[in-house]
């Protein structure tokens, strides 16, 4: 059952099954906005004039070794378009709970589907997450299309042109990227393969009557490669950690968010960060949430990249396929996950 499934008019209180284990609570009046990540630019200067990385490719790779997450802005990609993915999205989520049954199941093998996270606790059991999730791939846009909502009518027009504009955009960030690591401008889009695995994960979570007992989203790394991520304006809920402590991510105007995640680390062998992060809810608006995020698929073999093991930097972590490291993940359902860990190597 899914939060607002429960009552189009909202509980007053939580049912139990949503309720954290006091420790695990967010603990909301401690976050501070004390510091951020950094707000980039994209217009900013990106020629490399021979002497070096570019301003540009030297701030995202600051950005990525320091925090793992930054928001940019001037993008590209248009501000109607973004808007009209954030609509089509909020549509499906508001249809009726019959319509968006069809999608709904614990199978993870499934392409598109509508889920809801959940932690397990000794002694608890499982205690539900305050949101919905609708889960589906976006590229090759051609090749998943069909597989996309027909209602609301717009879904599959407006997705499939917001999945271009996104994928051009993770194309020149995996170029910085490569670039801020003393890499060929094409490398970490070769590691991460010619047929990645790209989906989205959109995540609905309405007001929540008692914010403080509960959690959207729990504290988590991203098990893909690399994440953008687009928030409605005006309702915050994001929140990283900064050294040790929870921030939030405000929504910036025609920004998007983008974070490192694990298999960047990995390849960048621990250079970049995949931080982690978790979504809080609030009692007076609902929040949406689109990531699209940039996966290898389950046959690519994922290592540190040879040019960044030397004597200095010994590789953090074994080779592994994409598909080991989703078992890992799937192993640990219901933990706070720990997932590149299982990869480490000890030195
Ligand atoms: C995620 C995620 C955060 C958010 O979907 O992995 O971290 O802002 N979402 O909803
Ligand atoms: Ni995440």
């Amino acid at each position: 059952m899914t939060p607002y499934q429960l009552a189009n008019n909202t509980p007053l209180t939580l049912s139990p099954n949503f309720i954290l284990p006091e420790e695990k609570r967010p603990n909301l009046s401690e976050v501070l906005p004390s510091d951020s990540i950094p707000i980039i630019d994209l217009n900013d200067h990106d020629i490399d004039y021979g002497q070096g990385p570019s301003p540009l490719v030297s701030k995202i790779s600051q950005a990525c070794e320091e925090y793992g997450f930054f928001q940019i802005i001037n993008h590209g990609v248009p501000r109607e378009l973004c808007q009209k993915a954030l609509a089509v999205v909020t549509e499906f989520f508001q249809l009726p709970p019959e319509e968006r049954a069809q999608y709904l199941t614990k199978d993870h093998s499934k392409q598109v589907k509508v889920f809801n996270y959940y932690q397990k606790y000794e002694g608890i059991g499982k205690v539900t997450m305050w949101s919905e999730t609708f889960s589906h791939p976006w590229h090759p846009t051609e090749d998943f299309t069909h597989l996309l909502p027909t209602n609301p009518p717009q879904y599959r027009e407006v997705f499939t042109e917001y999945a271009r504009e996104i994928g051009a955009l993770m194309d020149r960030l995996l170029s910085l990227m490569s670039q801020g690591l003393g890499l060929e401008k094409d490398c970490l889009k070769r590691k991460i393969g010619e047929r990645p695995a790209i989906y989205t994960q959109a995540n609905y979570y309405p007001p929540c009557p008692d914010p403080e007992l509960t959690m959207g989203l729990p504290a988590h790394n991203d098990i893909s490669a690399l994440v953008v991520l687009l928030q409605m304006e005006g309702v915050s809920g994001l929140q990283v950690v900064i050294d040790g402590k929870w921030v939030p991510v405000e929504p910036v105007p025609d920004a998007f968010v983008v974070n490192i995640a694990d298999q960047m680390q990995v390849l960048s062998n621990g250079r970049y960060k995949s931080v982690l992060h978790r979504a809080v809810t609030n009692n007076r608006l609902a929040r949406l949430s689109l990531p699209m995020f940039y996966a290898p698929n389950n046959d690519t073999v994922i290592g540190p990249i040879e040019d960044l093991i030397d004597e200095v930097h010994p590789p953090m972590y074994r080779n592994y396929s994409y598909k080991e490291y989703m078992d890992e993940f799937y192993r640990q359902e219901g933990a706070r996950r720990r997932v590149k860990e299982a990869f480490e190597l000890q030195h």
